[in-house]
């Protein structure tokens, strides 16, 4: 596996590859929800292909006051899951790398970013938008795999690729949960015992309201009430948001159409999970 630090050693990489390049942006922390990400982007690749990940935990999507600071960066064990994953390249850029001091360009999108998460943490899609904008110029994969666990953000990145021309392909990849329904995430390490322990009411709160919007035709006010309710009883929880949304716009619906999302952020402590199912 090559471990590239530098723009300059991208282009490089970039110039002598000269095959087909799929790449995972990560921050890093990588956990088995990362590991499907490079398992996919691998078929993705073709057996001619090569798979790139990134890791930079990146400044410009931490809200101040955020876990940018604490963000878990356990570099060696990151390295040697990506060598066992079969990855071939790992760009691993320092932020000097990323950002000049005085940088004045960013990315944003103005619409689906406006909900959900992007009310709760404002700049935070601006962020995200700039850093893989940055990624691909870097990188130039022909294909890129994001998680659906961060439903918004693959809608955002998107649109972004549909209106801003690149030529790369985005994939999607399913949420990965442990055992007892938890997504993966590499927030989840900071959870307390008891935190852990009530975490999954998340999911058992997404499937119940499935269920419900089964049986009969469904107002979302009631939906969104009976998910409330049982997200709350977990002592822990605070809910953030808890939303029905139209799976393409991301504005909240009045009623459960074939396409509607539901989409939930709550905190357990200094913690905030995120989750979402779609209800068809
Ligand atoms: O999903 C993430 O890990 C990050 O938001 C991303 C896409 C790597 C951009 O920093």
């Amino acid at each position: 596996m090559e471990i590239i630090e530098s723009g300059q050693a991208a282009g490089e990489f970039v110039l002598r590859s000269g095959k087909r390049r799929v790449l995972v942006p990560t921050m890093g922390a990588l956990h088995k929800g990362h590991l499907e990400l490079i398992r996919l982007a691998r078929t993705a690749a073709g057996p001619d292909g090569g798979v790139a990940v990134s890791i930079f935990v990146n400044p410009l999507q931490f809200e101040p006051g955020s876990d940018f600071d604490r963000y878990p960066r356990p570099q060696s064990v990151d390295e040697e899951l990506c060598r066992s994953a079969g990855v071939d390249a790992l760009f691993r850029p320092g932020a000097q790398e990323m950002y000049f001091h005085d940088q004045s360009v960013t990315v944003e999108e103005h619409a689906l970013a406006n909900t959900l998460c992007g009310k709760s943490r404002p700049g935070h899609f601006r962020g995200v938008c700039t850093v893989v904008t940055k990624l691909f110029h870097l990188v130039v994969p022909h294909a890129a795999v994001f998680g659906e666990k961060d439903f918004q953000q693959l809608a955002i990145i998107r649109r972004m690729v549909r209106d801003l021309n690149f030529p790369i392909e985005i994939i999607g990849a399913p949420t990965v949960r442990e055992a007892d329904g938890l997504a993966c995430s590499s927030r989840n390490q900071y959870l307390s015992e008891d935190e852990r322990r009530q975490a999954p009411v998340l999911r058992a709160a997404l499937l119940a309201a499935r269920e419900a919007a089964k049986t009969s035709p469904r107002a979302a006010d009631s939906l969104v009430n009976e998910v409330r309710a049982r997200i709350s009883s977990a002592p822990l929880a605070q809910i953030d948001y808890v939303e029905l949304v139209d799976a393409d716009n991301l504005q909240p619906e009045k009623t459960v159409t074939d396409n509607s999302l539901f989409a939930v952020a709550v905190r357990f402590g200094h913690t905030r999970l995120i989750d979402n199912i779609r209800l068809a």
